[in-house]
């Protein structure tokens, strides 16, 4: 087929970052570029150093101008953040979240898709139950860093840790899941996860906005599911979900669970929304230190991302054969999807997935 012509072309910032997550940006951009020769859109990279070993170096973690800087990207791809040599929270809090609170990327999107040929923890679950999505509310609740200490280090220290929940910020979030929801067009339910039962604030809120939100839905199922419960049922009953919305600290501990049904770390991506601004990809899990430059560590999640770009972008066509060249390659050719143990390398693994795309 020839390469359709749209002389289109992305500005992307590419942050690497730390341990293996240069070598599975190099697969993630490597099938990019596949798919943008296919699909006649172009890519304007530029790299960032941002990361464990520039702030050993400089001090420095991700300045404001360095922030200010990334909001004439159409989109950010990032690779990993975590240094061995850095105290945890640096990173995570300096380069990560800042870029998700600064860049107002109110959504965290992470599905959780089990592929055909991979393997899940689950018995008796396969690709036809384990297929949903977790809207992630991203900039706000226990995230914010508010709290403090009283009488620290004494016997009778107190330490306080705001869950900060916004009216507004709430209510995009619900109202972004709601869309989604619509928008994937599959069975229509959406799950408010929480804990209604004990967080007589936060989550009274959350609840509130939801009945209120889901009198402009009609369309869309609604249904509730404490965190626990839901921890329970993604394991006994995945095929309940379709969409499941959360604020910030249950959906990072609920994807985590999401990532081991779908097969690992190795497959999870998500994406940081600012539907009005700049959004960033990434893979969910960390910096994998001890398998840094190895060629053993798993590109998938991070091309997964790259397809989750290309579709927040507007290709939608590049985004969905991206998707069934990975489906190809876990299906085909993987032997497991855990580093080291795929049967190829990381870079063959980039060359599988691109082999596969061309083919289309
Ligand atoms: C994630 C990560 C981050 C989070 C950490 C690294 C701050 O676990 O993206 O889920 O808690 O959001
Ligand atoms: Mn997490």
């Amino acid at each position: 087929m020839i390469a359709e012509v749209k002389n289109q072309s992305y500005k992307i910032a590419v942050v690497p970052g730390d341990g293996t997550g240069p070598e599975v940006i190099a697969e993630a951009v490597k099938v990019l570029g596949a798919a943008s020769g296919k699909n006649g859109f172009k890519l304007d990279l530029a790299y960032f150093d941002y990361g464990g070993e520039r702030y050993l170096k400089t001090g420095k973690v991700l300045e404001d101008k360095e922030l200010a800087g990334l909001k004439k990207f159409d989109a950010i791809l990032l690779g990993a953040v975590g240094h061995p040599d850095v105290k945890p929270g640096i990173m995570e809090r300096g380069l990560l979240l800042k870029m998700r609170f600064g860049l107002d990327q109110y959504i965290n999107l992470r599905p959780v898709k089990l592929y055909p040929g991979v393997e899940t923890p689950l018995k008796d679950k396969g690709p036809e139950q384990i297929d949903f999505v977790v809207v992630r509310e991203n900039t706000e609740g226990l995230y914010v860093g508010e709290g403090k200490f009283i009488n620290k280090g004494k016997k009778n220290e107190i330490a306080l840790q705001v869950s900060r929940n916004t009216r507004k910020g709430v209510e995009r979030c619900i109202r972004f899941a709601f869309e989604f929801t619509r928008r994937r067009n599959k069975r229509k339910k959406l799950t408010l996860c929480g804990k209604t039962n004990v967080l007589n604030y936060a989550h009274d809120l959350w609840w509130r906005t939801f009945q209120e939100t889901a009198g402009e839905y009609s369309d869309i199922q609604t249904d509730y599911a404490h965190v626990d419960a839901t921890c329970m049922w993604m394991i006994k009953n995945p095929e309940w979900f379709d969409v499941i919305v959360t604020d910030n600290m249950f959906g990072d501990i609920i994807t985590d669970l999401g990532a081991m049904i779908q097969g690992g770390m190795g497959i999870a991506a998500g994406g940081n929304l600012n539907p009005e601004g700049v959004s960033m990809f990434e893979p969910i899990g960390g910096s994998a230190p001890k398998y840094t430059g190895k060629n053993v560590i798993n590109p998938l999640a991070a091309i997964c991302a790259a397809g989750m770009m290309a579709e927040h972008l507007g290709e939608e066509k590049a985004a969905s054969q991206i998707e069934t060249a990975v489906i190809d390659v876990t299906k085909n050719k993987l032997k497991s999807l855990a580093a080291g143990k795929m049967g190829y390398g990381t870079r063959e693994v980039g060359d599988l997935v691109v082999e596969a795309l061309t083919k289309q």
